[in-house]
């Protein structure tokens, strides 16, 4: 089994993303499965890199003067991992998409046309003698190519799954960029090709090169073959509903765990609640608020854009300033966004702290010390930070979408769905129920206990690929 992504977790993280394709092939391999990554070869990735043996080496791929692929470990994982090591692709400082100024990297399609280039040849058996997976496994718009050369290989045995985690970002290029990809022109044309309202993309060369195709929850699964949701490709996708599963993703326990969390000064469990408190305490002397056990404290960590639906809890604010409540953001993107948040957060600094930018430990211990998390997104595959939250006691309070749908409900936290209810509805109604200790506490409890780990996602998974390689072995 190949997973074939753009980031992992703790070496290249973006989003969620990163989480999943740390923890998926971890818990793959759990369940007896031989599951191993290939990543770009960006700096972070190779410095983690050991006991590593090269398994090809070229030039000239998509440009790269200079190609080696290399398989090893990377540093506290315990999953097998391919690199490329192209340095004129990924040698280079900013993140894996964009440089530090936040404009994508010009060279994108060469960058993740090599990353598929190399996933279908490895999955094909093409360029490591001693290895060969039945499925390659391609996560997001990154990996969607390797899906489709795949296909294209005439001695395919492996079969192929494409994951999307996210339809919004599609990875969209230039249609006159296509010759670079080396691909035969009816690769382009119609529903089967990879044009794309004059583009072409990687995203769709995923949903139609692969065998099967998931997504992160059941509800976005069904979400996506709708106008509503489909950012355009709901056409391709209703033509392979029979193909398209949803698997809901879990919480790596490893990471994300309040009983031994690193992170955090205290810790706790359900059982054992106290070192919570502390941590809220700490959190709000930490971020400079008013130290208030009974001040309800609503927290946010994420990727500020439009999908989160964030700008309905700045429409929200006034009502949770004026009924006692205390926000704390962590997040970074869009501009707009970034600066409303610091101005509120500059009006009433008691009760609404802000902090831009990416912080991993400051992430824990805001899940943590919070006693809500909130998750307005208009759109949300799965999302991963209310589940941390039902982990960690921090009630979520979500709109009724997607993954969100699938795993919060009003035993465990609040959800709304326009017009029937708004988040400045249920955010009133979790302020008034935090003023009922027993029952709060026990909604806290109930969400503790639900079980997110990944041995269930990783048991659909592996039944998905062996109904692949069984349709495989007896056509019909
Ligand atoms: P998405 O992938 O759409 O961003 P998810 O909820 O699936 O949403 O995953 C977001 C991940 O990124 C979580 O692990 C969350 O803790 C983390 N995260 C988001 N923003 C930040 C931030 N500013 N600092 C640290 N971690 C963040
Ligand atoms: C995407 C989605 C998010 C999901 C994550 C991991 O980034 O936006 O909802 O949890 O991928 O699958």
């Amino acid at each position: 089994m190949l997973h074939v992504a753009a980031e992992m977790f703790p070496f290249v993280k973006t989003g969620g993303l990163a989480d999943v394709v740390a923890a998926l092939p971890a818990a793959l391999q759990e369940a007896g499965v031989d599951a191993r990554v290939l990543l770009p070869g960006y700096p972070a990735v190779l410095a983690a890199l050991v006991k590593s043996r090269k398994v090809f080496e070229g030039s000239g791929l998509y440009g790269a003067a200079r190609v080696t692929l290399r398989h090893g470990t990377l540093r506290g994982s315990e999953v097998p991992a391919y690199v490329i090591d192209a340095p004129y692709l990924y040698a280079r400082d900013g993140g894996p998409y964009q440089d530090e100024t936040g404009r994508e990297w010009r060279d994108n399609l060469q960058r993740f046309a090599l990353l598929g280039w190399f996933g279908a040849h490895l999955a094909a058996g093409d360029i490591d003698g001693r290895w060969q997976p039945q499925i390659l496994h391609a996560h997001d718009w990154h990996a969607g190519l390797a899906s489709l050369i795949l296909r294209l290989h005439p001695a395919r045995t492996t079969r192929s799954v494409f994951t999307i985690h996210n339809l919004a970002y599609q990875g969209r290029f230039p249609l006159g960029d296509f010759p670079l990809l080396g691909l035969p022109s009816h690769c382009l044309d119609g529903l089967d090709g990879m044009e794309f309202h004059g583009d072409v993309s990687f995203m769709k060369a995923g949903l139609i090169g692969a065998d099967a195709i998931t997504t992160v929850s059941p509800t976005y699964a069904r979400e996506i073959p709708t106008a509503e949701f489909g950012c355009g490709l709901e056409g391709v996708l209703r033509s392979r509903t029979r193909d398209l599963h949803g698997i809901l993703n879990g919480v790596d326990p490893g990471v994300w765990n309040p009983a031994n969390d690193k992170h955090l000064a205290a810790n706790y469990d359900v059982a054992q609640l106290d070192g919570k408190s502390r941590c809220k305490a700490l959190l709000q002397q930490q971020m400079g608020l008013t130290v208030r056990s009974d001040a309800p404290l609503f927290a946010v960590v994420s990727r500020l854009s439009q999908q989160k639906g964030l700008d309905l809890l700045l429409e929200a604010l006034p009502t949770l300033i004026a009924s006692g409540g205390q926000l704390v953001l962590l997040g970074s993107g869009d501009a707009a966004l970034e600066s409303a948040f610091r101005e509120v957060a500059r009006a009433h600094p008691a009760a609404i702290a802000v902090q831009l930018g990416y912080d991993e430990p400051l992430a824990h211990r805001i899940v943590a010390g919070a006693d809500a998390i909130v998750l307005p997104s208009r759109f949300e595959p799965c999302g991963l930070t209310q589940l941390y939250g039902l982990r960690y006691g921090t009630v979520p309070i979500v709109r009724r979408v997607g993954g969100l749908a699938d795993t919060v409900d009003a035993a465990v936290g609040f959800v709304f769905l326009e017009p029937e209810s708004t988040l400045t509805a249920v955010l009133q109604q979790a302020i008034d129920a935090f003023r009922e200790p027993a029952l709060w506490q026990a909604r806290m409890r109930a969400g503790m206990r639900r079980d997110h780990g990944w041995s269930s996602a990783a048991s659909h998974y592996v039944t998905l690929y062996q109904t692949l390689l069984q349709a495989a072995a007896s056509p019909s």
